[in-house]
């Protein structure tokens, strides 16, 4: 039985991208055989970034309702929230004191961060907050206190995987005893990247995404917003340099594809082609929406449902913080 787990911090409404850059693929993995999910809410990774109380919880719940809308089953993956799960801090601090400040220097999302500051050390220093510095410590946290195997990730994630893996070498080796499973990061290369309205990468930070979750009305007037060229409706169009065709297409079945490369190639104007594409969406986000919808009206049923997997989670982590405790000397039987 491979465990496999992963985190999702919510700091954005979910759009189309993270459905099909991480949703849906994590959903699958969750579905094989001889596979152990545990999926949570990084809600306290968030924190990081996340400064307005409002925001952080409708987004923690958001996020949460996505997933069970989209089939999640809360009864055979084990879905709750960071923060519910109080061990993770107690190893949080534990691995804290097995990890070089110099280890935390040399992570991107820290050096980004430092570089963006540009020459004044004191000014990048005074605007990343600690969180920020020791997220990859939390992360491992998350990670080792599972006995995971398997984390599915994004590029971007795995040096955090990695150094998870590090200091559990480095308490293993210390401690002259296997007190934490190694993990490896699972990249799917075959994962497409989503397009944005404007022909980047969809990202809520360049605001240009197709949310999951609006209103038929308002979904089609965001596709309406793809950001298109002065080329007359008649004539002839490449379907391959088009970036409504390339979203069109990671919806569409092979026989809906071929279709719409005809009408592209016969001429299609830009307005029917969004059309198409937003009828396509439509199709599909219609089911999820209502069970996003009823989840949404229902927070405290939500939270219940969220604390009842975090329930089973500490279960789980009891063990693994107990061996902690007792190899480092913090809790041995008189
Ligand atoms: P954003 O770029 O909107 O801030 P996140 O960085 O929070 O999104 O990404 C959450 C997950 O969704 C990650 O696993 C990421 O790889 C995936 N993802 C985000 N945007 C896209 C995209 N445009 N195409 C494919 N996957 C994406
Ligand atoms: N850092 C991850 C991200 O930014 C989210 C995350 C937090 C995570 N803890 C995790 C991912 C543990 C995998 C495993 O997307």
């Amino acid at each position: 039985m491979k465990r496999i787990l992963t985190g999702i911090k919510p700091t954005g409404s979910p759009h189309i991208g993270n459905y099909l850059g991480a949703i849906r693929p994590a959903l699958a993995l969750a579905d094989l055989p001889d596979t152990e999910a545990l999926y949570f809410i990084a809600d306290y990774h968030a924190l990081t970034t996340v400064h307005d109380g409002a925001a952080l919880a409708h987004l923690t719940r958001e996020v949460a309702a996505t997933w069970l809308a989209f089939g999640l089953d809360p009864e055979k993956t084990l879905f709750y929230r960071q923060s519910d799960v109080p061990e993770i801090f107690e190893l949080s601090w534990i691995l804290a004191c097995f990890t070089s400040k110099g280890w935390m220097n040399k992570m991107h999302a820290y050096k980004a961060r430092v570089a963006d500051a540009g020459a004044d050390a004191d000014a990048a220093d005074a605007g990343i907050n600690v969180g920020i510095y020791t997220y990859p410590v939390l992360m491992a946290a998350d990670i080792l206190l599972f006995d995971t195997d398997l984390v599915p990730v994004g590029k971007d994630q795995v040096q955090h995987v990695e150094i998870a893996r590090d200091m559990a070498q480095r308490i293993n080796h210390v401690y002259k005893a296997e007190l934490l499973r190694l993990p490896a990061a699972k990249i799917d290369e075959q994962t497409a990247v989503v397009t944005g309205l404007d022909g980047r990468k969809m990202s809520k930070s360049y605001d240009n995404t197709i949310p999951l979750f609006s209103s038929a009305k308002k979904l089609r007037k965001t596709v309406n917003q793809i950001v298109t060229d002065s080329t007359p409706p008649e004539a002839p169009k490449d379907p391959d340099t088009s970036h409504i065709f390339t979203l069109h297409k990671l919806f569409a079945s092979a026989g809906e594809v071929a279709a719409m490369r005809e009408r592209y190639a016969s001429g299609i104007g830009w307005g029917d082609a969004k059309g198409a594409l937003a009828d396509k969406l439509e199709e599909l986000l219609a089911g999820p929406r209502a069970k996003y919808d009823e989840l949404m009206a229902n927070p405290a049923q939500l939270d219940a449902l969220l604390a009842r997997g975090a329930e089973r989670a500490r279960a789980y982590a009891a063990p693994v913080i107990a061996r902690l405790r007792a190899a480092t000397g913090i809790r041995v039987k008189p």
